[in-house]
């Protein structure tokens, strides 16, 4: 058993987040999403990973390695046009070769891991299954049609939903995947769909099976679901403090505080996380809040945030909120005359001032 994670994308809906970055290594708890994923691979027992990248495959290949670190093997294969998940599979038979293997989208966070949804594949004679979940929004996914749990009809984001039934980013194959994703055309918006490829299996009677989730998932394409996977990730986090708290400060409920932070006459609570080398001063932390490394907050508060790396919140005075703040950025209120907002803000950016 092999495994396909889908690590390419523009990730244009995390914009300007992803101008600079992959958005499978935006991190969710300091931890990018894409590691949760090879996790899960590995907690399912499967060692042999491809990682289909993108023009971001710098990054990716940066921050992962060769899965050593995780006690994996990676192989890299370029996608040098984004033309589809079933042209990802296309691109991927020499690694795959006859193997059965579980395709895993690098942008979904799925709590409870793949294991029983990959040991109910291998012990069926299925050629294939998905994963599905009811949701509430079903024209923004692949969309099943059931007939006594088997697959009967899949569309690719319709207009009239024929159920609720969507699909979630993790599929079983086997080796008949090849013969679907080199028969299909590409769809209306010049893709090639792992939907069309499913339903060229069902068409041509090959089984597909179906797995409904029950625990909490998330494709984490936009801000709402990033702060949204960030508080399902926190609520599971146990307190571990490193660094320093002076005695002026107050630590509440589960927080994860990284070495060389310094917490001063401050209160963090949780749950929270909050890096190595990091400063907090005269600052609130709130629930839900994500700070990575080497971060200065000062004079401010900040609640159901994401902070990334190097930025720094220094004497806002108020509460910032909702928010994802990439790397290096500084937020800062300098007293300077006259009295005005002053920002360099890049494309596609969000600023809600009050
Ligand atoms: C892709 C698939 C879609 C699936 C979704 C899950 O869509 O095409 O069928 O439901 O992932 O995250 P995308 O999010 O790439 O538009």
């Amino acid at each position: 058993m092999k495994a396909l994670i889908l690590s390419g994308g523009k990730g244009t809906r995390l914009r300007p987040i992803t101008y600079t970055g992959a958005k499978q290594l935006v991190p969710v708890a300091n931890k990018p999403i894409l590691f949760y994923t090879i996790e899960a691979v590995k907690a399912a027992g499967i060692t042999d990973i491809g990682i289909v990248v993108g023009e971001t495959h710098e990054e990716v290949e940066a921050a992962v390695g060769d899965g050593s670190a995780w006690g994996v093997d990676i192989t890299y294969i370029q996608q040098d046009e984004p033309a589809g998940l079933a042209h990802a599979v296309k691109i991927s038979q020499d690694f795959i070769k006859d193997d059965a293997f579980v395709m895993y989208l690098g942008d979904n966070l799925i709590k409870d891991g793949i294991t029983s949804f990959v040991d109910e594949y291998c012990s069926s004679d299925a050629n294939a299954q998905i994963l599905l979940a009811h949701v509430p929004n079903p024209q923004s996914f692949g969309v099943a049609v059931l007939a006594e749990g088997r697959v009967v009809r899949l569309v690719e984001k319709p207009k009239n939903p024929p159920t609720d039934l969507a699909l979630v980013g993790v599929y079983m194959f086997d080796s008949t995947v090849f013969e679907a994703v080199n028969a299909i055309k590409p769809s209306a918006r010049g893709e090639l769909e792992i939907t069309d490829a499913i339903q060229y299996l069902v068409d041509n009677d090959y089984k597909v099976n179906s797995h409904i989730i029950t625990g909490w998932w998330k494709d984490t394409g936009k801000l709402e679901d990033m702060l949204e996977a960030n508080r399902i990730i926190l609520d599971g986090i146990t307190t571990d403090i490193c660094g320093e708290v002076d005695e002026t400060s107050e630590i509440a409920g589960r927080v994860k505080m990284g070495k060389g932070t310094k917490i001063i006459n401050s209160c963090v609570r949780g749950p929270a996380i909050i890096g190595d080398e990091c400063i907090v001063e005269n600052a609130f932390i709130g629930p839900y809040t994500s700070i990575n490394d080497r971060c200065k907050i000062v004079c401010s508060e900040v609640e159901h945030s994401i902070i990334l790396e190097d930025s720094q919140v220094l004497n806002i005075g108020s509460r910032l909120e909702d928010s994802l703040i990439g790397k290096n950025v500084k937020i800062d209120k300098d007293g300077r005359k006259p009295r005005a907002y002053r920002m360099m803000v890049g494309d596609n950016s969000a600023v809600s001032v009050t």
